[in-house]
């Protein structure tokens, strides 16, 4: 493959670096963690920002260094008040690996944020993408820090057609940013590259009139640009089918179940869900969107097997004879979706649904001091949306 970057000269690159720092700082976004160059907030900033958009993340990083203004708080935090600082954030698996980093920085490295790509690689959670960020935002060093953004800034610059899908690509733009990056403002150049590709350099329609290295791009001279980055498509995200039951209390309360031994959604509370088939899953679905009435006629045996709820406890809930709806949510490489069943708990029979350590149960209005996954988060909000319009039952 050609590799474009070997042909600039001293010369042309020397222009590109400055025309690209200047550009950057007249027209940077002002972001709270661009105040100071503070390795923590670097960090925390980069790991939140790695799935969700600078506007978003903006209020929940203020009110992350507000809980927890050091390394030593974060390592020191109660996991619910962590999970809570998280809420709404989705992939939960990166804050507890941000614990689980702040705790190493306390035992191997003194309370500090290490100082080398190398040891700030073996931090839980941070890989190559996040160790570039934090060496060269932070410390001043010449890492690249590629992530999607500037995988396309790059590819069009350069016409590459590496397939960024794939995990072999990264070496190439390794390569060609270490040949462009600026050795002198590191930080700034990687984060020209981030604005670039959120602002100008976007994926469908680029605004090429308006970027500052128009003049550099290979892709642009060619008029290519929608052809970069090539990709492969993702295999799309496999179906999984739940039924949830919303189960209520004569107190008004709601039953939870915390998500034991489970990788997805480790320790979170969800109401109780069980897996079925998609053939299931669309039976329930159109037997109870009617009103389902088990035991009308003796015939009917075979479908009633078919339209029961698949839940140890049916028996013991008076459940509404409709279904609430569904909810679907994608976790990376799944589809969930979620068909809601709301029942009541006559309280003569409420010795089944004890509290124990992974159950419990809890009034709505304490549902704002619990920490629920993004999931949950819509089937509350499914719940409230239908029961408020639904006839009691
Ligand atoms: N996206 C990822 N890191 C970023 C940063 N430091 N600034 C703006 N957008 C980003």
């Amino acid at each position: 493959m050609n590799k474009e970057w070997e042909k600039w000269t001293e010369n042309e690159l020397e222009q590109f670096q400055k025309l690209f720092i200047e550009w950057y700082e007249k027209e940077k976004r002002n972001l709270p963690w661009r105040y100071d160059q503070d390795p923590y907030r670097i960090w925390i900033s980069e790991i939140m920002l790695q799935q969700t958009r600078v506007d978003t993340v903006i209020d929940y990083f203020y009110r992350f260094m507000e809980w927890f203004p050091t390394i030593k708080a974060l390592a020191d935090a109660p996991e619910e008040k962590l999970l809570k600082a998280w809420e709404g954030l989705g992939y939960y698996s990166r804050v507890r690996n941000i614990q689980a980093a702040a705790r190493q920085i306390m035992s191997e490295f003194g309370g500090e944020m290490p100082r080398t790509p190398k040891a700030i690689s073996t931090l839980k959670g941070i890989g190559p993408y996040t160790t570039g960020a934090i060496a060269s935002i932070a410390f001043g060093l010449p890492e690249p820090a590629i992530d999607g953004n500037v995988m396309r800034v790059v590819s069009r610059l350069f016409c590459i057609e590496a397939d960024i899908a794939k995990a072999s690509s990264r070496k190439i733009f390794d390569e060609a940013m270490r040949k462009i990056i600026d050795k002198q403002y590191p930080g700034e150049f990687n984060q020209a590259l981030m604005d670039l590709g959120s602002a100008i350099c976007t994926p469908t329609s680029p605004s090429c009139d308006q970027c500052p290295i128009q003049s550099f791009c290979l892709a642009y001279k060619k008029q290519e640009q929608t052809l970069f980055p090539v990709k492969t498509k993702k295999a799309k995200p496999k179906d999984v089918y739940y039924v949830c039951a919303a189960l209520q209390n004569k107190e008004g309360a709601y039953y939870f179940k915390e998500r034991h031994n489970q990788k997805l959604l480790a320790n979170m509370w969800t109401f109780p869900m069980m897996e079925v088939s998609k053939e299931k899953y669309e039976w329930l679905k159109i037997e109870w969107a009617q009103a389902y009435e088990p035991n009308l006629f003796d015939q009917e045996k075979v479908a009633e097997e078919e339209t029961a709820l698949p839940f140890d406890f049916k028996d013991q809930v008076i459940w509404q004879k409709r279904h609430l709806g569904e909810v679907s949510h994608i976790f990376s490489h799944l589809k969930w979706h979620v068909l809601l069943f709301y029942g009541r708990v006559p309280s003569l029979l409420s010795e089944s649904f004890q509290e124990t350590k992974i159950t419990r149960w809890l009034m709505p209005d304490d549902f704002d001091h619990v920490t629920f996954p993004k999931v949950q988060v819509k089937v509350n909000e499914q719940l409230e949306k239908n029961r408020n319009n639904s006839n009691p039952f």
